[in-house]
């Protein structure tokens, strides 16, 4: 039976090449995009791979987007077998210093709005047609700047990058992502946090080693896990992260 994916923020970056590689391997892929013209032109692309992509607005953002992408899910397949948390921003004014003193809460508000409070109201919706698969596979792309293992470390070199909001939005993803994992620990979900590396996006910067290729690898090698694979975890290329 084909496989269903959705894959949120997946007209550029991370989220683009984690549409082709997940749709390469025969998943009907769901290419969730809030700008419909970015959106189209991203499934356009991909559709001349001859890859099965399809366009979805969703703002994760928007409550009338969730709940249109979740009706259109199940009205044409009645389930989802894999959920890629992959829509972020970054908001902080710079990556470098600790802006946690004087960051304005609008652009906390902002953040979370996008980064904690629509994934979790999407991935909420959701899990219903992901409780119909044989095996529901929910992966959220977080980051090591939300990890409290690496801000404590003084010999880690992102310890001088505290651009607070993006960090604590993240760190609530990681918080979601353990908590989820243990609520549906007796179902066929897996739930698991990946940190795709430091990447060449908008988020990223051009200064980045990692192409979004690469970027794209630890995401879905964690949707193709089988049953014996892990619940609850925060890894990069396989390997545990500090959470
Ligand atoms: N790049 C890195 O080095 C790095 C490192 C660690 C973690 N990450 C994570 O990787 C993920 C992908 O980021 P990226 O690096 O690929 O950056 P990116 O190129 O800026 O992509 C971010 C994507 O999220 C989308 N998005 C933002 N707000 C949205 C919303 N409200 N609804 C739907 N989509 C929305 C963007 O859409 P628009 O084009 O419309 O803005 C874009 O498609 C993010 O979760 C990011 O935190 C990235």
């Amino acid at each position: 039976m084909t496989k269903i994916a959705l894959v949120t923020g997946g007209n550029k970056g991370i989220g683009f090449e984690t549409v082709r590689q997940l749709a390469q391997q025969n998943i009907k892929v769901f290419l969730g995009a809030r700008n419909e013209t970015e959106g189209k032109n991203a499934e356009e692309t991909l559709r001349t791979e001859s890859l099965d992509v399809t366009f979805i607005k969703l703002d994760i953002s928007s409550s009338d987007d969730i709940e249109n992408t979740r009706n259109f899910i199940e009205k044409q397949f009645g389930k989802l077998d894999i959920l890629i948390n992959n829509a972020a921003v970054f908001l902080d004014s710079a990556w470098f210093g600790n802006n946690t003193e004087t960051v304005p809460l609008k652009t906390l508000r902002d953040t979370f709005d996008i980064n904690y409070f629509g994934t979790v109201e999407l991935t909420q919706a959701l899990l219903p047609l992901l409780k119909k698969s044989d095996a529901g596979r929910i992966v959220n792309i977080s980051s090591v700047s939300g990890s409290f293992g690496v801000h404590l470390d003084q010999s880690h070199w992102l310890y001088q990058l505290k651009p607070y909001a993006y960090s604590a939005s993240k760190t609530a993803l990681n918080q979601f992502t353990v908590f989820l994992a243990n609520a549906l620990g007796d179902s066929k979900i897996k739930v698991n946090a990946v940190n795709p590396g430091w990447v060449q996006t908008s988020i990223g910067s051009d200064q980045a080693p990692l192409t979004p290729q690469e970027g794209a690898k630890s995401g879905v090698a964690m949707a193709l896990i089988d049953e014996n694979g892990p619940s609850g975890t925060f890894s990069q290329d396989g390997e545990a992260l500090p959470w």
